[in-house]
């Protein structure tokens, strides 16, 4: 049963080869390039699954990326696994190999400067506004193993201490499954502790056991984490937030999904509220968003009807 329904640029094509043997040289029609391994078939399972686009460039990536999903399956070549997804055509399958193919990077205080200008200009302003309602919303979309939800949660914790009376949430979700298990844990190794995570935050907001550190009751009760496509039908909030962070995800999607993705964000942001993208980003719509340079980065803000 074909892929159904294949977005344009991922139709599989069908391409001429020739057979490479002296005096055979008659055209055999082969599903995409030369490799038996039917990489377009893969590419546009996980654009439908997750909106990502892979360049054909880095197909090599399959192979490491999905060994464990094939032993888990209990198989030792990619090809039986493509096999498999044509015939069956599970969905639980198809979404393992989309969430397979994420590409999970993250750290604690990534890209340090939205955090500064959240703690030294931004969250006075919204907390004074917000004073009487006493509520914040934060919103770690594509939060990956979570360390941006809680670097958020350590900053509010140690510089708004009045927050602690506050209705106060760290939202975090991302497609993969096993990334959001490990948001939930709050459990992280010595290596990732190490990159971005001032040594006060470690003692006051963390537990340590052997090479791994967990976080106290204080900083995980502020986040809550589940699973979440960005790009399904809706969004998985129906109350606004104050501040969402939407960072090093928009690069794999297309513009269309980009622009369909930031209209829908907009919905989601109070009127004064502020959104982060990550560094080398910009919302595909200025109509709606305006941009504002402080502390050497990038915010935006809904733009209000004139
Ligand atoms: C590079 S990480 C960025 C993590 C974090 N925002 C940061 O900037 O450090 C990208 C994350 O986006 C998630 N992702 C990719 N496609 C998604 C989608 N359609 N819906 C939700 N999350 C998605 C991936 O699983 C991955 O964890």
């Amino acid at each position: 049963m074909p892929l159904n329904p294949l977005p344009k640029p991922f139709a599989i094509p069908l391409t001429v080869v020739s057979s490479g043997k002296p005096g055979q040289n008659q055209p055999a029609v082969t599903n995409q390039a030369s490799s038996s391994i039917d990489y377009a078939y893969l590419r546009a399972l996980v654009f439908q699954q997750s909106q990502n686009v892979l360049d054909p460039s880095r197909d090599y990536l399959f192979e490491t990326r999905l060994a464990k999903l094939l032993r888990n399956e209990g198989l030792t070549r990619l090809e039986e696994l493509v096999q498999i997804l044509k015939l069956k055509r599970s969905p639980i399958l198809e979404r393992a190999v989309a969430e397979a193919m994420t590409i999970n990077e993250t750290s604690f205080f990534r890209d340090s400067r939205p955090f500064e200008l959240l703690r030294a200009e931004l969250m006075p302003t919204l907390i004074e506004s917000r004073r009487l309602i006493r509520t914040l919303r934060v919103w770690s979309a594509a939060c990956s193993t979570g360390q941006e939800a809680y670097s958020i949660g350590m900053l509010l914790l140690e510089h708004f201490p009045l927050l602690a009376t506050w209705n106060l949430k760290i939202e975090g979700t991302d497609i993969c499954n096993e990334v959001v298990q490990r948001c939930q844990s709050a459990t992280y190794h010595r290596i990732e502790m190490n990159r971005g995570l001032p040594a006060r935050n470690i003692v006051r907001f963390f537990d340590h056991h052997g090479e791994d550190w967990t976080a106290k009751p204080e900083l995980r009760a502020l986040c809550n984490f589940r699973q979440a496509n960005l790009c399904g039908s809706v969004l998985p909030f129906a109350s606004r937030f104050d501040v969402i962070f939407l960072r090093n995800v928009m690069l794999y999607f297309s513009q269309e999904t980009r622009k369909q993705l930031l209209a829908n964000i907009h919905r989601l942001l109070a009127p004064d509220g502020i959104l982060f993208l990550g560094s080398s980003e910009q919302p595909a719509d200025p109509t709606i968003w305006t941009s504002h340079l402080a502390g050497g980065t990038c915010y935006f803000r809904p733009r209000q009807p004139s």
